[in-house]
């Protein structure tokens, strides 16, 4: 079990988040949904140690790791796969996996390894290229590969589908429900509400750096609120 209670987190005196509250479950997946500019970003950067939070708490299974070191925070379990996927483009694919098991014991790590080829075949076969090379989508598994290899309980994903091909899309979601299936916990931050809506099991709606729902995907796909706000080119709109 995974909590952000109560976030507060400003850039100097611009306040980003203002007290959000999110769960995220084993075996689930939890979409994020908001505006351009709601302060979803700053919210997972901040539960994973990247950026300090004003007040609140990031709490997982039961023992608070708010304001711990990044590295820290991946050796417990929580991972970030962050917005744009940032794989080293020189360095082989392999090269990357190896780099996200770096909290990882040596001995697990060709088991993790061979788990990780076992859920993105593709990036087996290309293990030995650059992974400059990849399509968008694959370097998107890429990342979720390299986010595999530090073993997480939960992963947070922010905006995994931006910039892909539909039909990459589609792919790239269908790993995202099989990681969890796995028994993941994922967080993922999605623009996209139609395709998030797709994999997800609960769904919140973070506006102007606020929660203002928080439900089941079945709820959240018959709120009006949600659907106006969020369904439509509304989703777009930039919140600053
Ligand atoms: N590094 C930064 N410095 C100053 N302001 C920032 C920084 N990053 C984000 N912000 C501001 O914080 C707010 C929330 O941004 P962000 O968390 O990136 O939103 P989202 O991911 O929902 O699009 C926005 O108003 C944005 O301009
Ligand atoms: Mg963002």
């Amino acid at each position: 079990m995974f909590e952000i209670r109560d976030l507060h987190v400003s850039y100097g005196k611009v306040t980003a988040v203002r007290g959000v509250t999110l769960t995220a479950r084993p075996g689930t997946v939890t979409l994020v949904l908001g505006a351009n500019g709601a302060g979803k970003t700053t919210t997972l950067r901040s539960a994973a140690g990247l950026h300090k939070p004003d007040s609140g708490e990031v709490v997982l299974d039961g023992t608070a790791i708010t304001g711990r070191p990044a590295h820290w925070i991946v050796k417990r379990g929580l991972v970030l796969v962050p917005e744009g996927r940032r794989v080293f483009a020189p360095l082989t694919v392999l090269e990357n996996l190896r780099m996200g098991g770096y909290t990882t014991a040596r001995g697990e790590l060709a088991g993790i390894l061979d788990r990780v080829f076992e859920m993105f075949p593709v990036l087996r076969e290309r293990q030995d290229g650059p992974a400059g090379l990849l399509s968008g989508g694959e370097q998107q598994m890429l990342a979720f590969g390299r986010a595999l290899m530090a073993q997480p309980k939960i992963m947070m994903l922010d905006e995994p589908s931006m910039g892909l091909a539909p039909t990459m899309v589609e792919t790239v979601l269908g790993s995202i429900r099989a990681m969890a299936d796995s028994g993941i916990g994922v967080l993922m931050v999605e623009q996209n509400a139609e395709a998030g809506l797709e994999v997800a099991d609960d769904v919140a709606v973070v506006s102007r750096g606020e929660v203002v729902f928080s439900g089941t995907a079945k709820e959240a796909a018959s709120h009006s609120l949600v659907l106006r706000a969020f369904l439509g080119d509304a989703a777009l709109v930039t919140e600053n």
